[in-house]
């Protein structure tokens, strides 16, 4: 492919068209205002903020922390089996507007059943929503169960019991929340129970913890890949284990942004984990409290960094693939679209 044949004028509709699957996303962020409103009104559930503008304007965040606080007030609006799936559904709309072929979407059970919300009611809405999203918009989809890390272990174990009657419905597990004072370790039990019912293994790790939390993920928990993981560039001997085993970062620049883990997009690690031959990925996280989903973060980081052009558009895109957890059939079939958009443009 002859990436430098697209001019860099070109570079911001190339992005928006180019096919991707998103790896990070946690459902319960892609909640807008709009709907929490309108969920909360329907559930009879009182907010702390007397509209939407007054919510949107609470997202000033300092850190992970201020935004977690925010995140799990509004993911009490939901209650009902349909509350679920409409906010998936909101999301896949999105999605496939995006461009978004594949998405993995995160969520967080214990959110919702320490409110008294029905394990079946959470995984059978998302599940009905994935169901939906591929017969509809043409989105291929799956679901990943996080453990909250400021809980304990045990409560983990709980959660994954309780999740077993819907194994068919969820491929894997995922560790999020609070990172800092909640190492991986923490959960070494519940992620090897995991790989023994044959669950695909992820972690939240080098967000805001140290690089060590990112080894220790792999060694312990044996996660197949790393959601954010920057802090890695802290550590050159960690950046050059993840580029020779070919462990996927999911990096979310918008997020990242927000929650200041960097202070502007022009300093983002991004081109850094590229040129270093890292299989990084851009994903949004939580685009409903972050500013924007997919293609948002995209345009956000190529239009700060100047180091990212077609060839890392065309890495970016293709990293997602590989990174994701699909059949070697489907992820061949991606590949094709994506070459097939990029012969366009060329
Ligand atoms: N980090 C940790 N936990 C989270 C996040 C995040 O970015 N979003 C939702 N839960
Ligand atoms: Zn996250």
């Amino acid at each position: 492919m002859d990436f430098g044949a697209i001019a860099r004028e070109r570079l911001p509709e190339l992005l928006r068209a180019m096919p991707k699957a998103e790896l990070h996303i946690h459902i319960e962020g892609s909640l807008e205002p709009e709907l929490i409103f309108e969920l909360a009104r329907k559930n009879g559930v009182a907010l702390a903020y007397p509209g939407v503008e007054a919510l949107r304007a609470a997202y000033a965040f300092t850190d992970l922390q201020s935004f977690l606080d925010i995140y799990y007030a509004g993911a009490s609006v939901l209650l009902h089996e349909s509350d679920f799936e409409a906010m998936a559904m909101a999301y896949f709309r999105r999605a496939a507007a995006d461009n978004v072929v594949r998405a993995e979407l995160f969520f967080d059970p214990q959110t919702h059943t320490a409110r008294g919300v029905a394990m079946a009611d959470v995984i059978r809405g998302l599940a009905s929503a994935c169901e939906r999203a591929q017969r509809e918009l043409g989105v291929s989809s799956a679901l990943i169960l996080c453990f909250l890390r400021h809980l304990s272990e045990e409560e983990a174990l709980q959660t994954l019991h309780d999740a077993l009657p819907y194994r068919e419905h969820f491929i894997g597990v995922g560790l999020d929340s609070s990172e800092r004072g909640h190492p991986p370790e923490k959960f070494a039990r519940v992620f090897a129970e995991a790989k023994r019912l044959g669950l695909h293994r992820v972690a939240h790790a080098g967000e805001e913890g140290p690089p060590a939390y990112i080894t220790s993920a792999l060694d312990v928990l044996k996660v197949e890949r790393i959601d954010h993981g920057v802090r890695c560039l802290e550590d050159p001997a960690l950046v050059r284990r993840l580029a020779a085993e070919r462990v996927p970062l999911t990096v979310c620049p918008l997020s990242n942004i927000k929650l200041c883990v960097y202070p502007e997009m022009a300093g983002h690690g991004l081109p850094a984990l590229l040129a270093a031959g890292l299989c990084a990925t851009i994903n949004s996280d939580d685009p409903a409290y972050f500013g924007g989903y997919m293609n948002a973060n995209f345009l956000a980081a190529f239009a700060a960094l100047p180091q990212l052009g077609a060839a890392e558009a065309y890495a970016l895109a293709r990293n997602s693939f590989e990174a994701s957890f699909v059949d070697a059939s489907a992820r061949a079939a991606m590949t094709v679209r994506l070459d097939q958009v990029f012969a366009r443009f060329a």
